[in-house]
């Protein structure tokens, strides 16, 4: 495969993608923040800290090497505690700072797709209930014209919100994200005001700037039943299918949300996807499992699959080709959002990035309107829970000494 050329067509986005908490450093304001002090939350008790310095400036050289590396484009989040510091307290300077990043990314032949929400919140704003609080996505919207209105001239590329699907699982169901909650009713409740905020946000996007591109990026995980004779693996499937890959992507077409028993009516959020952003990272092999704790669910990567470095992804390119036929059914175009692998040694990720990138001119090929790519990440950065232990970026960092 090596020896012949792939030509993907003129236009096409190159780049990678990033996530303010994870980059910035020097965030105090956020749910994560607060999260990151609290004993057994975060692998070996690591904190965000400086994470890639971007915040101090260093955005800049790391934007100098995606340039280098001839990158055409940048996604990044704008981080809301910063720019709305209180209910209705705006600051100014923090948008500035990121309309100096921006400028920074066009005057280097990047161009910037914004997420405007990427898995951290305003500590006001958990104080008043998160995503439960039925004024959030209110709030989202003023906070989203805000940032729009200050980097417009900078770009047309708009992510609402990062994995709105898995945010409110994290949140409230698997209890691994603040405020480490398990409960189906609060679940449903981020759920239906995520999606009526992205909706608001989509509205006022394209109200300020008429030629915006915006959707969210959403996690697609196309699941399997792990044993294909077992019909309790193939009910365990189904049901994962639909809730994780289908419940909130939904009412973008019918205008309703359905999850377990309960149900929504969100009649503002039919038709607010101008593309479908895909984050893409492996396939699971779902399966009925006997621990009342799991919910009977559980999860494991096909049998015989190349596993990453820590083991958190598996190497499967054809489910990439499975998520963008699954998006092509919106009829819209799709950028690869986010894809990628821990591997700090370098011994995976070029086979990795060379056998998805395959499949992405393959679905190109078959008609899918496939426009961008973006791999997740451009530096190491602080992933979440799982601390520093995990390098996906195709620079190192060494959060230490930078
Ligand atoms: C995605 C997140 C991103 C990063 C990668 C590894 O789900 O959107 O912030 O943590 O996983």
């Amino acid at each position: 495969m090596s020896n012949q050329d792939f030509t993907f067509p003129e236009g096409f986005l190159w780049g990678t993608a990033t996530a303010a908490h994870q980059v910035e450093g020097q965030n105090d304001n956020n749910t994560w923040s607060a999260w990151e002090k609290l004993p057994g939350k975060i692998h070996k008790g690591e904190r965000a800290g400086l994470a890639c310095d971007w915040w101090g400036g260093r955005w800049q050289e790391d934007m100098d090497r995606a340039a280098a590396g001839h990158q055409n484009t940048h996604r990044f989040s704008v981080e809301w505690s910063r720019v709305e510091v209180g209910p209705d307290q705006w600051d100014d300077e923090a948008l500035a700072f990121y309309l100096e990043r921006a400028l920074g990314m066009v005057q280097r032949g990047l161009k910037p797709m914004i997420t405007l929400h990427h898995f951290t919140d305003p500590l006001w704003l958990a104080e008043k209930g998160g995503w439960e609080w039925d004024e959030a996505p209110r709030h989202f919207a003023a906070f989203t014209r805000r940032v729009v209105e200050a980097l417009k001239d900078t770009t047309n590329l708009w992510v609402t919100i990062n994995e709105p699907n898995g945010y409110p699982f994290f949140q409230y169901l698997f209890g691994n994200f603040p405020p480490g909650r398990t409960d189906f009713g609060a679940c449903f409740k981020a759920m239906v005001n995520l999606m009526r905020a992205h909706a608001a946000a989509y509205h006022v996007l394209h109200e300020v700037q008429p030629q915006a591109q915006a959707g969210f990026a959403y996690s697609h995980r196309p699941f399997r039943a792990a044993r294909w004779w077992h019909p309790l693996d193939w009910a365990i499937f189904l049901f994962a299918d639909r809730h994780f890959n289908e419940a909130f992507i939904d009412p973008v077409v019918s205008g309703r949300m359905r999850f377990l028993m309960r149900r929504a009516s969100i009649p503002e959020s039919v038709g607010t996807q101008d593309f479908i952003g895909l984050n893409y990272y492996s396939v699971d092999d779902m399966f009925f499992s006997l621990n009342p704790k799991r919910m009977w669910i559980d999860r494991r990567f096909p049998k015989g699959a190349e596993l990453s470095e820590t083991g958190f992804i598996a190497n499967l390119p054809k489910g990439l080709y499975r998520s963008m036929d699954w998006a092509d059914r919106y009829k819209l175009p799709v950028y690869i959002t986010e894809n990628g692998v821990e591997d700090c040694r370098d011994t995976l990720r070029p086979k990795y990035i060379i056998e998805h990138l395959y499949q992405v001119w393959r679905a190109i090929q078959a008609g899918i309107p496939v426009k961008g790519y973006y791999y997740w990440s451009l530096t190491d950065n602080f992933e979440w829970e799982r601390g520093w232990k995990q390098g996906f970026g195709l620079y190192g960092l060494d959060p230490l000494t930078q």
